[in-house]
Parts: structure tokens; sequence; C-alpha cells
């Protein structure tokens, strides 16, 4: 009955200004999420979750008098005739009131009982309603960065009381160019946009404050296709940056496409590392050797088998890894090989299954896990987008004895359950309890992943 008189109350608020107000939430839901979404993360209209708003000043009177008066060329009605004043009092306030990421109870997320983990580890929602969330970045008090391709923005996850709970959620920039590589340096947040490399200096005191974008000198070509760049520092102190095929196969080796590029913090010094690379949008430095290592993306086109994408290792400069003349490390591009072999190009470590998408790899380093996960390398399979049965959507867990690889076995699964992709790993990070962190640009989350000893089994 209660419910009855709620939906009646806000059809009504629809239909004409009433004297009191409504709750806000409801208003919300019904007046404004088709446009904002429905946990104000944005759609047609902008996002509207964290009070950092372009149009209007975060405070409730200059809000209740922009949603009156709309923003009408752009998109956005007027609602003066539409609600009470009292009623745009309460939206506002709604509005002002920071949605939380830290997420709601386990019962809410059902799905969860249904990914598999070897015994022992068990998988949490860390933080939800990051939207768009592809790299992470986690600094040395602890607070992660998310880098969101679609959503343009760089967001902090900050765990006030360390206890890795996450109850503060706080957008560190907005309206960037795809910013889906974030990489901590010095103290600062680098991140990879398409067009340009920015910096935050100093961030975990600044990220709340809107810190100054500090655009590095450097130029990178700026094209769509394959444009994300994801970045990393290396234990040489330098950033890597790579620089995708601006196509599904093409020859660009004269120029700086399909390539790992290196440079100093400042941007200067930028030189080639590695060549020869489709499209890497991962890669991790091995804890003891310091050696690149990436995942690189395979062509499409060649049917739903072939090629497959790739982990490599580039443990010095200059190397060339087979793009465009070779795919997946064995068959020679039907198109592209113009006589070039194979056997020419560095091999892969691994191969590691046609279109699983390959992104965000991480060497576990901490010891939450057991022993045998010590120094492992952990890939994240965004999951195929073209292929008659889907592969990828995992964790893989690749073991190495130094250079080679021992397995190739699957850590996570279940991001697709009863035939629903209910998500898309993109990144793996850990965290200083040796907690494990992978995001999901699908349903915008950050899980966690952690280890506890099942107990001694009965005789
Ligand atoms: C038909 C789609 C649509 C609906 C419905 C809509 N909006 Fe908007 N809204 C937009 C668009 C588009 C913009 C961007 C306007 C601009 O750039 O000038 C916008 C902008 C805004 C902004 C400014 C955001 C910023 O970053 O400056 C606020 C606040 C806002 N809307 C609140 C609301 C509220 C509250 C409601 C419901 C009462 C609502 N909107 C309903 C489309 C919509």
């Amino acid at each position: 009955m209660k419910k009855l008189l709620l939906a009646l109350s806000i059809a009504a608020a629809c239909a004409a200004p009433l004297a009191h107000a409504a709750s806000g939430a409801a208003l919300y839901q019904q007046n404004c999420a088709a446009c904002h979404g429905a946990q104000r993360e944005g759609a047609i209209g902008p996002n509207l979750a964290d009070a950092t708003w372009v149009k209007v000043k975060p405070n409730k009177a200059a809000l209740a008098g922009f949603i009156a008066a709309g923003s009408l060329t752009a998109g956005m009605p007027s609602f003066k005739a539409i609600l009470a004043p009292a009623d745009l009092a309460s939206i506002a306030d709604y509005l002002l009131t920071p949605v939380s990421a830290a997420p709601a109870a386990a019962a809410s997320y059902p799905e969860l009982a249904n990914f598999t983990l070897p015994p022992g580890f068990s998988m949490t929602v860390f933080a939800d309603k990051v939207n768009a969330a592809r790299s992470m970045a986690v600094s040395p008090s602890g607070i992660v960065y998310v880098g969101s391709g679609a959503a343009g923005k760089v967001v902090a996850l900050v765990s006030s009381k360390r206890d890795n709970v996450i109850d503060k959620v706080v957008t560190v920039a907005e309206g960037l160019d795809t910013p889906i590589g974030v990489a901590w340096l010095n103290g600062a947040l680098y991140v990879g946009e398409v067009s340009r490399v920015i910096r935050f200096d100093n961030i975990d005191s600044t990220y709340d404050k809107s810190p100054k974008v500090n655009v590095l000198k450097v130029s990178l070509p700026s094209d769509k296709w394959h444009g994300g760049k994801v970045i990393k520092a290396g234990p040489d102190g330098k950033l890597y940056i790579p620089v995708g095929a601006p196509c599904n196969v093409c020859n660009k080796e004269n120029e700086p496409y399909s390539k790992i590029h290196r440079m100093n913090p400042d941007g200067s010094s930028l030189e080639e590392y590695a060549r020869g690379i489709r499209n890497t949008v991962g890669f991790a430095f091995h804890p003891t050797t310091g050696q690149l290592w990436f995942t690189d993306n395979g062509r499409d086109m060649l049917g739903d088998n072939l090629p497959s994408d790739k982990l490599h290792v580039a443990p010095k400069a200059g190397m060339h890894f087979g793009f465009p003349y070779c795919a997946g490390g064995v068959v020679p591009d039907p198109e592209f090989a113009a006589g070039r072999k194979c056997a020419e190009f560095e091999e892969p470590v691994a191969k590691l299954g046609p279109h699983v998408a390959a992104l965000g790899l991480a060497f576990n380093t901490g010891s939450q896990f057991p022993a045998q996960y010590k120094n492992q390398l952990f890939v994240a399979e965004h999951g195929s987008w073209n292929r008659a049965q889907k592969s990828g959507y995992r964790v893989a867990l690749v073991t190495l004895h130094e250079n080679k690889m021992v397995s190739d076995t699957v850590f996570i699964d279940g991001f697709i359950q009863n035939g629903e992709v209910v998500g898309r790993p993109v990144d793996i990070a850990f965290l200083a309890d040796g907690s494990m962190l992978v995001s999901d640009d699908h349903r915008g989350r950050i899980y966690r992943v952690t280890y506890k000893a099942p107990p001694a089994a009965k005789k």
C-alpha cells in the first residue's frame, strides 16, 4: 500500500507542481534518470554523481535555479512548469548527496556467488558505480586511482580508515579524452589520454582539490583507432607508453605507430622501445628482473580462431614482435607478410587464445596469496567482441619459470553467467595487504580478491 501511494505521489508530482516536496531521489528517478543515468552516472546528459558540475555551482540555490531554467539549446529541458520549488529544492539536495561507491550489502550482488576461483580465494565488490573503470594505480598511501574510458574521468577511491573499505570516491578530473591509462611516479599521477599525457602533482594531497592539469611536452599521434594509451612507470624511472596501429592491419612501421615508446617523466627524450606491436593495452615490469612484459591484441577478420592474442617480454630495447608481418606469433599475415617469416621476430611467451582481448596484467609481489602465486602473472581477458562463441571474459594466471611459460590457467571465471555478460575484466592491481583488485568497465566495478587458507581437511 505504501508503495502504491508513493508511486501515485510521484505520478502526481510529474503531472503538476505539488505544494509539498516529494523525495529528491524519487523525483530524480522519475524526471532525470533517463538522461543522467539511474545512478547519476551520465547518459545523454552529463554525469551528476559528484558535485563537480561544469554549468552550475554546487549549492542548492544554483542547482534548483539551473534545473528550473534548463539549458534548452544543449538539450536539458526546463522544469519550471513541471516541478514545484520545494521539489526542485529536494532534487538539489539529492544531487548534493554524494553517490556512495561503497558497495551495497553482499546480497545485492547475487552474481558474485557464480564466480569461480581456486579454493581459499574469494571475491567481493570493492567499489561500485565506477563508470567505465579501466587502468588502476595504487599510490603508496593506498589511494586507488582509476582511469575511465568512456566517462572521461579519473577518480580516486579512498579508504579513510585504511581498512580497504572505500568510503570516498572523488573525481580528480573530468572532461578528459578517454583517459584509460594511469601511473603513479614520484608523487604525481600521470594520465594517458588519446591526445596527450597529463600530470597531477602531489596527487595524494590534491586529489580532492581539483588539481592543476600539467600537460607534458610530448607529441604522440592522436588517432582514435587503438588510440587509448595505458601508461606505466618503469624501474628505470621512465614512463612507457604505447601507440597502437591506427587500423586493423596496416604497415606504419616508419611512423610512431605499433610501438611502445619511453620518455623521461617531463616528456623529454621520447624514444622507441619496442616495435611490431599491434595494440598493447597492458604492461607490467617483472618484480625481480625489471623486464617489460606486455599483452598484444591480434588482428581481426581472419576468422574465429586466428590469430591468438599474445603475451611477450621485451628484456631490452629494439626488439620486433612481428606486426604486421606475422599474426599470433606463428602465422605469416595473409595480406601483409611481404615474404617475411615469423621466425624473424620475437616469439610470444604465451599464446593466450584468439580474440580473448588480453588487457591489463600484474605480477603478484605480495604475500597474502600462497607461495606458489608469488611473482606470478595475472592477466585480465576483457573478452571477444566478434567471435561466434565468446572467448576470454576471465582472469588468467600465467605461471612462469624464468622467461618461459609453465602454465596458463583460469584464475577467475564467471564473467559470463547463463549466457549473459556480467563483467569485462580490464586491469589488475595489488593492494599493500597482498589482495588483488580487478577493474570491470562493463558494470563499472572494482572487485577485490582475498585469500584465506581453507581449514585443514578432516581425516
Ligand atoms: C532530455 C534529457 C535531460 C533530462 C530529462 C534532464 N537533463 Fe539535465 N542535462 C541534460 C543535458 C544534455 C545537459 C547538458 C547541458 C549543457 O551542457 O548545457 C544537462 C545538464 C544538467 C546539469 C548540469 C551539469 C553540469 O555538469 O554542468 C544538471 C545539474 C542537470 N542537468 C540536472 C538535471 C536534473 C536534476 C534533471 C531532472 C529534474 C535533469 N537534469 C533532466 C539533459 C537532461
